[in-house]
């Protein structure tokens, strides 16, 4: 460890990606891509894009983008933020309302970068213990606390909330910043993206990456109370004022301009979750209601760190996590239908070799 770091960096424990391995032969189930491409007008869009816009900075406030975002989601232009990945907009919104306060909860089994971020900005995380169906335990969640987050539907488990459920954590939480991460919201979670009216301490994120198959782009959006995106504006010029690129700009407002595409691709997902989950299960596997464009399953005898290296040996990542309460599970995501059948055939394989 070299001297010149932090004593921050020497102590960070940054956040792990899954693998993001390449070819033609590899089954890549493990960071929950979208198996389809983005649509034709966005890769038009991105081809479109004018030598002199890359000489230029881009659009500090990415204007049309968000303009394109209010009018798509009945909001106005200033309860909108966007910026590189959904990642970034979470990491700007721990230092606006996060950081300083008291211990900010979320459940013990959700996204993984949230103690990162935590640990970052010195941050104490308060984790919420999971009911035992591995719901997430909303009841627990509130009271004295720095703010609240967690992702609706919740990852790694899939499982999905009610609005009526969060609409009443904003009610008796109005004193605390509670940030709805809705990365997975397009597949089939109730999103509460039109309670920010109602409620000045709602955040919701939302990502391009998912829904929209432009992981590659990095492109994330927030809605929330004017004053509460000021106070992201505020963050984001402090740190970096062009988050999102004119390539991602053009893109943005291309892919919300096809609406039909969006949805077919959405439509194709979620029949090949459905489809997956009742064959997984005709396997014997336990596998958590799922809202989102992944599921979580556990294999019949709880060996998941066999079955993630096995099918690793044969080019199918899946994600798995050796930690307590997770180590039975592996996610996998809802790739096309043949990917999904190139997984059962591994597994049925490899469950009667045993
Ligand atoms: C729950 C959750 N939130 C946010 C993100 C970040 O997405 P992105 O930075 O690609 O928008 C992810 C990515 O996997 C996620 O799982």
């Amino acid at each position: 460890m070299t001297p010149y770091w932090t004593e921050l960096v020497k102590r960070l424990t940054p956040y792990v990606p899954g693998e993001q391995r390449s070819g033609n032969d590899v089954v890549k189930l493990n960071t929950n891509e979208n198996p389809y491409p983005p649509s034709g007008l966005v890769v038009q869009a991105i081809a479109d894009v004018s030598p002199d816009s890359l000489r230029r900075y881009p659009d500090p406030q990415s204007t049309e983008l968000r303009k394109t975002l209010a009018d798509y989601h009945s909001v106005t232009i200033d309860q909108v933020f966007v910026g590189n990945g959904s990642d970034e907009i979470l990491a700007l919104a721990f230092m606006a309302f996060f950081k300083g306060k008291a211990p900010l909860q979320f459940p013990e089994i959700s996204y993984s970068f949230y103690p990162v971020y935590c640990d970052l900005l010195s941050i104490t995380p308060h984790k919420i213990p999971m009911n035992s169906d591995f719901s997430l335990p909303l009841t627990q969640l509130g009271g004295d606390c720095g703010g609240i987050i967690f992702p609706n539907p919740n990852a790694p488990t899939a499982i999905a909330v009610s609005k009526t459920d969060i609409e009443q954590l904003l009610q008796n939480n109005s004193g605390t910043v509670v940030l709805i991460d809705e990365a997975y919201a397009d597949f089939g979670a109730e999103s509460v993206i039109d309670l920010i009216n109602q409620y000045p301490n709602l955040v919701v994120s939302r990502t391009f990456s998912k829904g929209r198959s432009m992981a590659g782009l990095r492109l994330g959006a927030a809605f929330a109370s004017a004053d509460l995106i000021e106070g992201l504006c505020r963050v984001k010029d402090s740190f970096n004022s062009y988050p999102v690129d004119a390539v991602a700009q053009a893109a943005g407002i291309a892919s919300i301009g096809d609406e039909n595409y969006y949805r077919e691709t959405i439509r194709k997902i979620i029949a090949t979750r459905e489809r997956t989950t009742e064959l997984l299960k005709a396997q014997g596997y336990k596998v958590l209601p799922s809202k989102a464009n992944f599921i979580f399953a556990s294999p019949p005898d709880g060996d998941a760190a066999r079955i993630f290296t096995e099918l690793n040996k044969r080019n199918i990542l899946v994600r798995y996590w050796n930690k307590d309460k997770l180590n039975q599970w592996l996610r996998i995501t809802i790739g096309t239908d043949s990917e999904m059948d190139q997984l059962m055939e591994a597994l049925n394989k490899l469950h009667s070799d045993s």
